[in-house]
């Protein structure tokens, strides 16, 4: 797969990535070296300008309702998270979910079960200004969560929180994974990908190498061919 941008600029210079489901995958590079640009064309941000992502056997290119494909399929925390600054915590998980299946009411509890697990029980009505930045990063990763996404794809989602706070969010990431939820992270802290069953390691638009850490899953090739 190759992502290029203005003047021929290849961001993503030949990627053959495999991810298989299930797994925890960690995305490691120095910046600029492609990590973003392969998760938005995954998360179908954007698109390659040759080759193909698959997901489930399913090539993007042939999915007519990406809106759809994004909203129910992807949660996606970024490292940037976006949340509404006008909006208490509770509606900022809410959100997501309108134009679903669920009732207003299954909405609510929902969020607020979400907003438990993520340790937030109490913080519900607060505007995002009121919450420090790892519970702000936690109201993302339960709107990430609130559709019940089969992957999870997360921008370094640790990279502006203390340690303490960094190892929260690790763990959730990895009870998630622990229910079956594909998750792929991208970080710049090696304690982190450390906890992951793979690292991949990215440089110049490339796939340089990558470490099993358990399983059996690391000779695949993830996302398509180039
Ligand atoms: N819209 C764009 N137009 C042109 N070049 C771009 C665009 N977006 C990204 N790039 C370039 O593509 C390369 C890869 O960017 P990307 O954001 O994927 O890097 P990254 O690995 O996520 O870096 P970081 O660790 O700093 O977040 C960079 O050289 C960047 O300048
Ligand atoms: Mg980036």
């Amino acid at each position: 797969m190759v992502k290029a941008y203005d003047r021929g600029f290849r961001a993503l210079d030949g990627i053959d990535l495999r991810i298989d489901q299930g797994e925890f995958v960690a995305v490691t590079g120095p910046s600029g070296c492609g990590k973003s640009t392969m998760l938005h064309l995954i998360a179908a941000l954007d698109t390659p300008t040759s080759g193909a992502v698959l997901v489930d056997g399913k090539d993007l290119r042939s999915v007519h309702d990406l809106s759809a494909y994004r909203r129910n399929y992807v949660g996606l925390v970024f490292q940037l998270h976006n949340l509404l600054p006008n909006q208490p915590v509770l509606a900022n998980v809410e959100v997501v979910m309108f134009g679903t299946h669920r009732s207003a009411h299954e909405r609510r509890a929902r969020a607020l079960d979400l907003l438990a697990r993520v340790d937030l029980a109490g913080r519900e009505h607060r505007l995002p200004a009121q919450l420090s930045g790892g519970e702000r990063q936690r109201v993302a990763i339960a709107r990430a969560l609130a559709n019940e996404p089969k992957l999870l794809l997360a921008d370094e989602p640790t990279g502006s929180l203390d340690s303490v706070s960094a190892r929260h969010v690790l763990e959730l990431f990895q009870s998630f994974h622990a229910e079956g939820m594909t998750v792929v992270l991208v970080t710049h802290d090696h304690g982190i990908a450390a906890a992951a069953d793979r690292i991949v390691e990215m440089r110049d638009g490339r796939i340089i190498g990558g470490v099993a850490r358990t399983g059996t899953a690391a000779t695949v090739p993830a996302v398509g061919p180039a």
